[in-house]
């Protein structure tokens, strides 16, 4: 312990200003960013799957063109978000080896498959659109690198949403088929997207010092009804229902109420046992080595570099 760096940290959190990598910080603070940067940046890396998925099957060269730049994008938000979590000490190579190995989490939303070209659609609007709502606070978090790699990722996301909610309203205003094959993806999508938030407050261990280190700005729950009053009025224009009975609006709170979420469904998951938890790590798993060659050829070509600036 560093008595003057634990002091230079309590001003920095209390003024609500920005921890630098070179500044002293809590072991446990350390601990929690490198936690949460790298499952997210876990989450962008496993999330170009479902999507990849429909990249040879998108139905026309401009919906190809959108979904192959989108997934691209999500290979770039990993990356800053490697970069962000590498700047706390922790290797790139660790980070890898803990995902492969089935040791590290990643969004629970990524387990769930997608059958139908409606689900870039639901990907779009709902997840992408949970994403914003999680991360534009983010953009504030204590932590410069982090905070600072949100904002490009957030105005990024925010075309994600847009063009999610466009295949959709494209589907529901399209054939009798077309329109059943969106609101059959809304539906599967829905509650999975919800439980994106994380578990409801009094089971979320990790959020009480989260936000009092101005890392979580808001809660799991309070996201989560930011979400649902958001996206309420988004499916009446889309002309889709959400598959929620309990959904009304509560003229009392100002907010909407919703029906109580399957919580146990989303341990399964965060245990691994969700609909695609293992084909997304052996997909992983494969890609990894499938591209060690890249890995040997580049240390090998730093190597050179090297020996040859000695000369
Ligand atoms: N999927 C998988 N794991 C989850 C999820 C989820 N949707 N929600 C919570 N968890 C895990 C937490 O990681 C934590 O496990 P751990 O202690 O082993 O790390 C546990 O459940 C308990 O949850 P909380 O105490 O609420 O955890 P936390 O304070 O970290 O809050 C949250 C969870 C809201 C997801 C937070 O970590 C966060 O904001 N992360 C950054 C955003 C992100 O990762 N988004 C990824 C999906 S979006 C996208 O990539 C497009």
């Amino acid at each position: 312990e560093d008595p003057a760096g634990r002091a230079r940290f309590d001003e920095l959190i209390t003024a609500d200003q920005r921890v630098e990598p070179t500044d002293w910080m809590p072991d446990a603070y350390r601990k929690t960013l490198v936690r949460q940067v790298s499952q997210h940046a876990h989450s962008e890396i496993i999330g170009m799957q479902p999507e990849g998925n429909w990249i040879t099957r998108a139905p026309s060269l401009k919906r190809k063109a959108i979904l192959m730049a989108k997934v691209q994008d999500e290979a770039g938000h990993g990356l800053y978000l490697y970069s962000a979590a590498q700047t706390l000490g922790v290797t790139r190579d660790r980070m890898t080896e803990d995902l492969i190995s089935g040791k590290a989490k990643y969004s629970s939303i990524f387990n769930y498959p997608t059958p139908t070209w409606a689900d870039m659609g639901s990907i779009g609007w709902l997840v992408d659109g949970a994403a914003i709502c999680n991360q534009v606070p983010l953009c504030r978090a204590s932590y410069g690198p982090y905070a600072r790699a949100m904002v490009r990722i957030c105005k990024e996301e925010s075309f994600h949403q847009r063009q999610g909610f466009e295949i959709l309203l494209h589907l529901s205003r399209g054939t009798k088929e077309q329109h059943e094959m969106a609101q059959e993806s809304v539906n599967r999508w829905y509650a999975p997207a919800l439980m994106m938030f994380g578990p409801p407050d009094a089971d979320s261990p990790n959020s009480a010092q989260s936000m009092a280190w101005n890392i979580k700005r808001f809660s799991n729950d309070d996201l989560r009804q930011r979400f649902v009053d958001m996206i309420v009025p988004q499916a009446e224009v889309l002309g889709l229902t959400l598959p929620d009975p309990d959904l009304k609006w509560n003229e009392e709170r100002g907010h909407y109420d919703y029906g109580e979420l399957d919580w146990n469904e989303f341990s399964e998951v965060l245990k691994g046992r969700g609909p695609a938890n293992a084909i997304r790590l052996e997909r992983r798993r494969q890609a990894h080595e499938g591209g060690a060659w890249v890995r040997e050829a580049a240390a090998a070509y730093a190597e050179r570099r090297r020996a040859m600036a000695e000369k």
